[in-house]
């Protein structure tokens, strides 16, 4: 039983994050009310751009005293690059609670559902059931290096890759982790130990080490080369999937291409040790070409619902709600679409079809 009620922050951000935070929320609600889940929700309105217009600032001075006693913060999407350029309005705000919030295991689920269109031939639904763990927090995404003599033809830039082996580790197993919990229990790393001739077999090494404490779990590697390539010929082969940053990051927009539609993917930032909150956000940004218009897809926030729920400990409304997703998208259903899935219904009409699921779900 839950010694207290769940602590939610949610931020809509910008552009469709308003749209389809709200029907997030909808179906957070009725998973709750299902599963007889107590929550606590509190709304912010940073992390916005038209926050920054008012205060000159992404986020209040106190943004992390704020959210620090959350357990998860519900995230939409923010920028809107003809108010505030991107590199601030990304870095002032989500950039900040990665980092800060040490939320070092990003979670990117990629399945292909009823009713979509993988870009691939002959594929069938579930043929593309993965799960991508990228590390989040180090490795090519560093800020160390530089540029020297700049401007003049001696110009160099250089910029190192950093492992440490708590940052490694502390991935890996939560990568071996997560195949654990899932039937097929398979885990495979990206690496290029053949080009990355340190960090990379430093990286291997490690997947040897932690993988003797998960004997449950079966792991094979693939150089991140092969493997994107190995994904489009053979996405079945795969399940779980851990990469770092960069290579993470790379495969985390491959596997959802695979499965049609960016509406529908979902992302966990987590903090596994919850010292910090865990953020929750569908992977697609705030789409201003069709933002205000009732025309984006809810799917990806709802299926981001169901990622925080199954991180809380409530693996039933997970599964509900994923089942609901899958129920509403297939076309025989006769639910109502959104235009991207070519249907003519609204963000709201679809958020409520998968609340309505949830509520009937046994
Ligand atoms: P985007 O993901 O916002 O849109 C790309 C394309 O996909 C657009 O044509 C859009 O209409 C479509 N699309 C996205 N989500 C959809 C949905 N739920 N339903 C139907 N169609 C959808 O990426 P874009 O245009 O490159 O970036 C727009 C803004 O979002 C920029 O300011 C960018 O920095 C920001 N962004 C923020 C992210 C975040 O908050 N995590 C992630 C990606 C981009
Ligand atoms: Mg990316």
């Amino acid at each position: 039983p839950q010694k207290r009620p769940w602590r939610i922050a949610v931020i809509p951000g910008d552009g469709i994050g308003q749209e389809v935070v709200p029907q997030g929320l909808r179906v957070i609600e009725a998973a709750a009310t299902r599963f007889d889940i107590a929550l606590q929700i509190e709304h912010f309105d940073f992390a916005s751009c038209d926050y920054y217009l008012r205060h000159g600032s992404m986020l209040p001075e106190d943004w992390k005293e704020q959210l620090d006693g959350f357990d998860a913060i519900f995230f939409g999407a923010v920028g809107w690059p003809e108010k505030v350029p991107d590199h601030i309005s990304l870095w002032g705000s989500l950039l900040q609670f990665r980092r800060e919030f040490d939320q070092y295991v990003n979670l990117r689920p990629a399945r292909l559902m009823p009713g979509l269109r993988s870009p691939l031939a002959g594929l069938q639904p579930g043929d593309i059931d993965l799960l991508i763990v990228r590390e989040n927090t180090e490795g090519e995404y560093s800020n160390a290096g530089g540029r020297l003599f700049a401007g003049t033809p001696r110009e160099m830039a250089m910029q190192e890759t950093v492992m440490t082996r708590v940052g490694v580790d502390r991935v890996l197993h939560d990568a071996f982790n997560q195949a654990a919990r899932r039937p097929r229990k398979l885990l495979t790393s990206a690496t290029k130990s053949n080009g990355i001739s340190i960090t990379m077999p430093y990286w291997d090494e490690r997947v040897r080490a932690v993988a003797a404490e998960h004997p449950q779990v079966r792991w094979n590697q693939f150089h991140i080369d092969a493997l994107c390539a190995r994904l489009v010929q053979r996405p079945q082969e795969f399940d779980v999937i851990v990469g770092s940053n960069l290579f993470g990051d790379i495969l985390s927009d491959l596997a959802p291409a695979l499965c049609g539609t960016l509406g529908i993917a979902p992302s966990a930032n987590l903090n596994p040790e919850r010292l910090h909150p865990s953020l929750f956000e569908p992977v697609h940004g705030s789409a201003p070409d069709i933002a205000g218009r009732g025309l984006a897809n809810p799917i990806g926030q709802i299926w981001s619902a169901a990622l925080m729920f199954d991180f809380l400990g409530h693996p039933k409304a997970h599964d509900a709600i994923v089942q609901a997703i899958e129920g509403v998208l297939d076309p025989r259903s006769g639910a109502p679409r959104t235009p991207d899935l070519g249907g003519s219904a609204s963000t709201q009409d679809m958020g409520r079809a998968v609340a309505q699921a949830v509520i009937a779900a046994n």
